[in-house]
C-alpha cells in the first residue's frame, strides 16, 4: 500500500553516459524514482544523502570499481541490506563469484535487455521489501518477547510475595501455639518453684531445730500443699516447655529452609527436607481435615535452586489443600500422599516426587490448560492462575518435567521429575 504511494528509489552507477541514459529512462518510464551517478565515490555520497531501495552498479569504473563500492556499503550496518545488482559488459571479464562474495544479489549484462533488467529489479525490490517487513516483524517480536519476559519475572515476584504473605500469616499462627504453651507452662512452673523454695526453707529450719514436732509440721506442710502432685506437675510442665521450644525451633528452621534467602546459587539439597519444611509451614491450613502420608525413598541429594524448588512444592501442596477444601462432601480424613523415588527416562536419572490428593479433581477437558499462565477455576480473589505455570517454568529451568494425572478415586496426582547427577 505504502509502496504504491511512495515511489521506489533506484540508484544507477555507471561511467558510460549512454548506459546511464538508457537505465534512467527505462526505470523512470516504469514509474520508479531514479538517480544516476558516474563513479563509485559519487555513488557512496548519493547513498549517504538518501538510502536507495536498490542499486544497479557497474563493475569496471575508473577509480573505485564496483566490487569495492559494494564491499564498502556492506561493511556499514545502515546500508548492508540494500540489494545491489551488478552491471557487466559481456565483453568484460566478469568474476561472478567475486560479485556475489562482495555482497551483490544478482547481475545484468550489457547491452542491457530491457525486459530482463526490469524483471530483475522488480524481483529484488519485492524481495527486499519482504525482507524489511520480516525484519521489522522480527524486531517487534523480539520487543514483545522481552516485555513478556519482564512481565513474567515481575509476576513470579508478585506470586512469591503473595505466597510469602500467606506463609507469614500461617507461621505467625503456628508459632503462637507453642509459645502460648511455653508461656502458660512457665506460669505453672513458677508457682511450683515458689512452693519448692518454701519447702527448702522449711527443711533448713528443720535441720537447725530438729525435733519430732517440727518434723510433723514439715510433713503436714508437704501434705497440705499437695507435694506429690506438684512434683508430678513440675515434671510435666518442664516436658511441655521442652516440646513447645522444640516445635518453635522446628518452625523457625522450616521458615529458614523454605525461604533460603541467602541462597541464590544452585545447591545440593535433600528434597525431603524441602517437602517437610513446606508441609510444616502449611500445617495450620490443613491440620484439621487432612492427613499427610509420606512414602519417602532413599534418593540422592539434588542440585537445584532451593528457594525455587520450595516454591514448586508450596504451589502444588497449596493446590492440593485447596482442592480438598473445595469438596462438598468431605470424608472424615482426607489425604495428601507424598511419594518420592528415583526413575530412569531416556538414559537420564531423575528424582521423582509424586503429590497426590483426594480433592475435587481436574476435569479431563481442562487438563491441558492448567499449566497456562492465568488459567484458574477459582473465584476472583482466590486464585490468580499462576501457581502451576510458575512451577512448570521452574521445573523446566532445572531440566526437569512436571506431569499431572487424574486419579481413579477422583483426585489428582502431580509428578515432578528433577535430574540427578547434574552439576
Ligand atoms: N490438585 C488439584 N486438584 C484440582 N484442581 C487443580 C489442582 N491443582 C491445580 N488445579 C487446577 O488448575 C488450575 C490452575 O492452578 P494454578 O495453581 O496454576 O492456579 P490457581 O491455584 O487457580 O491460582 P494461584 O495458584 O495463582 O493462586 C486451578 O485453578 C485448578 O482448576
Ligand atoms: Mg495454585
Amino acid at each position: 500500500m505504502n509502496t504504491e504511494e511512495k515511489k521506489e528509489n533506484i540508484l544507477v552507477v555507471d561511467d558510460t553516459p549512454a548506459n546511464l541514459q538508457i537505465l534512467l529512462r527505462l526505470f523512470r518510464d516504469a514509474g520508479y524514482r531514479v538517480r544516476a551517478v558516474p563513479d563509485g565515490e559519487k555513488a557512496l555520497k548519493a547513498v549517504e544523502s538518501e538510502v536507495p531501495d536498490i542499486i544497479l552498479l557497474d563493475i569496471n569504473m575508473p577509480g573505485m570499481d564496483g566490487y569495492e563500492v559494494c564491499r564498502q556499503l556492506k561493511n556499514r550496518d545502515q546500508f548492508r541490506s540494500i540489494p545491489i545488482i551488478f552491471i557487466s559488459a559481456l565483453s568484460e571479464t566478469f568474476d561472478k563469484v567475486k560479485a556475489f562474495e562482495s555482497g551483490g544479489v544478482d547481475y545484468i549484462t550489457k547491452p542491457i535487455q530491457i525486459e530482463e533488467a526490469r524483471a530483475r529489479v522488480k524481483t529484488h525490490l519485492a524481495l527486499h521489501r519482504y525482507q524489511s517487513q520480516i525484519e521489522e516483524k522480527n524486531q517487534q517480536l523480539n520487543k514483545a518477547m522481552k516485555e513478556l519476559k519482564e512481565a513474567q519475572s515481575q509476576l513470579v515476584q508478585t506470586e512469591k510475595m503473595a505466597s510469602l504473605g500467606v506463609l507469614t500469616a500461617g507461621v505467625a499462627h503456628e508459632l503462637n501455639n507453642p509459645i502460648t504453651y511455653i508461656y502458660t507452662s512457665t506460669l505453672g512452673l513458677k508457682s511450683n518453684v515458689d512452693f519448692f523454695i518454701s519447702l527448702q526453707e522449711k527443711f533448713n529450719e528443720l535441720t537447725t531445730q530438729y525435733n519430732k514436732k517440727n518434723l510433723e509440721n514439715f510433713r503436714q506442710y508437704m501434705n497440705d500443699h499437695d507435694y506429690q502432685e506438684r512434683l508430678e506437675e513440675f515434671h510435666s510442665l518442664v516436658a511441655n516447655i521442652i516440646t513447645g521450644a522444640k516445635r518453635t525451633s522446628e518452625i523457625v528452621k522450616s521458615l529458614r529452609l523454605f525461604t533460603r534467602l541467602d541462597e541464590d546459587d544452585k545447591k545440593i539439597i535433600d528434597l525431603h527436607e524441602s517437602i517437610d519444611s513446606t508441609l510444616l509451614l502449611l500445617y495450620n491450613k490443613y491440620k484439621d481435615f487432612i492427613e499427610v502420608e509420606k512414602a519417602y525413598a532413599n534418593i540422592p541429594p539434588v542440585s537445584c535452586y532451593p528457594a525455587k524448588i520450595n516454591q514448586v512444592f508450596m504451589n502444588i501442596l497449596s493446590n492440593a489443600i485447596e482442592a480438598i477444601e473445595l469438596k462438598d462432601q468431605k470424608r472424615k480424613r482426607e489425604l495428601i500422599h507424598v511419594q518420592t523415588g528415583s526413575v530412569k527416562e531416556n538414559q537420564n536419572d531423575y528424582a521423582s516426587v509424586k503429590i497426590a490428593d483426594t480433592g475435587i479433581g481436574i476435569p479431563e477437558n481442562i487438563l491441558d490448560k492448567i499449566f497456562d499462565p492465568f488459567f484458574t477455576t477459582k473465584e476472583i480473589g482466590k486464585g490468580v492462575g499462576l501457581g502451576l505455570s510458575i512451577c512448570k517454568s521452574i521445573v523446566e529451568e532445572h531440566n526437569g518435567k512436571i506431569m499431572v494425572d487424574r486419579k481413579k478415586n477422583g483426585g489428582t496426582c502431580f509428578n515432578i521429575l528433577l535430574p540427578l547427577n547434574t552439576d
